[in-house]
């Protein structure tokens, strides 16, 4: 080194003597190490920088809501790709252009308004504004940030828009299925009341048919026993003798007729009785509907209830009602009525598979609570879906067999009435349902 430098020194500058040599080329190395150093720092600067812009590039890209940045006198700095896309433009070709421009007629002045009044209070504004897109004038609920330079003064706008429209069809979209739904749910109500309704009606049918069928046949000898009759007092208008009418009315077998003319009329009034009491039952079930809360005797109103799912029964089934004779209880008995066709509908529907399918039906009394217990032995309801079949459209029934409501307007009713509906272990491995309404008895 020592020698290099002094035969330079020697060379370029005589009387240079090497010290200042060496002092030269450390000044030159330390340059040169600073330069090198500093070309480090730039290139790691460069990188950050580039991925930064990436980064920034993909927000531009990517962000579906409007970003907007502008200089201080409101001219697009730079801008999503959202945005160009909505109103229409190349984004190198809207850099440059005052963002109040994409902004009609009063839409314009509050855009601007609102970024005056940002530069006045440095505060951020958020309004709704129609903006002029491609697919016509748009809502969007803009807001409009300052920003700062390093001594807090306005250098410029940041614009971040969220596009109403697409949120508004979404609502309207939202809106229209949940009409749909509550449509679709409306019709299974009706679907359910019109299928107990056909229960209903199919055991009313196979009920009426017997007496119906039976005063009809009883019609039929009257009207033989009447044809009898007539030959006979024929006989006695022509003026036959006393002999000759004792012998006639041993041939015509009279005195058998008379008898029996009897029992047909009262045979044909039993039947029509039975008419009279199946619509009076009808009748009951329908007005006290809605009617007034009143005290009822459970015990008859479960026995009425059963018989009639019993009559709509394809398969008979045995229907045992046990326990008090009498159990009076509080409420609407045509309601409790059709909770409990409900459960006997729902125990012979689970037991249509059975072999000797029975369902026991016990009232009883427990402190303030008249209660009915409905028990059936078909496979009872698994643990993992008891806390579930009280839901409203729950069912394990094929679709058209069961609308799954069943069991949540009975328990609605009960709910009404200040009752209990729940599910209960039963005796055996079958279902057992437990009503349980307030004593309608004094005590
Ligand atoms: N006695 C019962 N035995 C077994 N499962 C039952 C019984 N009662 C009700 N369930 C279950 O509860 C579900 C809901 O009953 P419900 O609300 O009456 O509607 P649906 O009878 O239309 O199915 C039935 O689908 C069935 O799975
Ligand atoms: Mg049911």
């Amino acid at each position: 080194m020592t020698n290099i430098s002094s035969r330079l020194g020697d060379e370029l500058k005589p009387g240079f003597d090497d010290a200042a040599w060496v002092d030269v080329l450390d000044a030159v190395d330390k340059t040169y190490a600073e330069l090198v150093d500093y070309q480090e720092q730039l290139e790691a600067r460069n990188t950050e920088l580039s991925t930064l812009r990436s980064f920034l590039r993909s927000i531009m890209t990517s962000i579906s809501d409007y970003l907007v940045v502008t200089d201080k006198d409101g001219f697009i700095a730079d801008l999503s790709q959202s945005f160009c896309a909505a109103i229409g433009g190349d984004k190198d070709a809207l850099i440059g252009r005052p963002v109040v421009g994409f902004f009609e007629g009063e839409m314009r002045d509050r855009m601007s308004a609102a970024m005056s009044e940002v530069a006045r209070e440095k505060v951020e504004q958020t309004f709704e504004v129609d903006l002029e897109t491609l697919n016509g004038a748009s809502p969007v609920d803009f807001r409009v940030a300052p920003r700062l330079d390093r001594r807090k003064r306005i250098s410029g706008f940041i614009l971040t828009g969220r596009p109403l429209g697409e949120l508004r069809q979404a609502y309207r979209e939202l809106e229209s299925s949940h009409e749909e739904l509550k449509q679709a749910q409306t019709q299974l109500v009706r679907t359910e009341k019109l299928a107990s309704l056909g229960r209903l009606l199919a055991g009313v049918a196979h009920e009426l048919n017997n007496p119906i069928s039976f005063v009809y046949a009883n019609t039929h000898s009257l009207q033989k026993y009447l044809d009898r009759f007539e030959s006979y007092f024929e006989q006695v208008q022509s003026g036959a003798s006393r002999e000759e009418l004792v012998a006639l009315r041993a041939e015509l077998k009279l005195e058998r007729d008379l008898k029996n003319l009897r029992v047909a009329i009262e045979g044909a009034r039993d039947g029509a009785e039975r008419v009279r009491d199946i619509v009076e039952d009808l009748r009951r079930l329908s007005a006290e509907g809605s009617g007034e809360v009143a005290p009822f005797d459970l015990t008859q109103t479960a026995k009425i209830g059963a018989q009639w799912v019993q009559r709509g029964l394809k398969r008979q089934m045995k229907i045992t009602v046990t326990g008090e004779s009498t159990c009076m209880a509080l409420g609407r008995s045509g309601h409790v009525q059709q909770v409990i066709m409900n459960l006997v509908q729902n125990a012979a529907d689970a037991m249509e598979a059975i072999e000797a399918p029975e369902i026991q039906v016990r009232l009883s009394y427990e402190g303030e609570m008249a209660v009915m217990q409905v028990c059936d032995n078909g496979p009872g309801v698994p643990e993992d879906l008891r806390a579930a079949i009280f839901d409203p459209f729950f069912t394990t029934k094929a679709v058209g067999r069961g609308t799954g409501l069943g069991l949540s307007i009975s328990q609605k009713i009960v709910e009404e009435h200040g009752g209990t509906l729940s599910y209960v272990q039963g005796i055996s491995q079958g279902a057992c349902f437990r009503l349980a309404l307030k004593r309608g008895d004094q005590r």
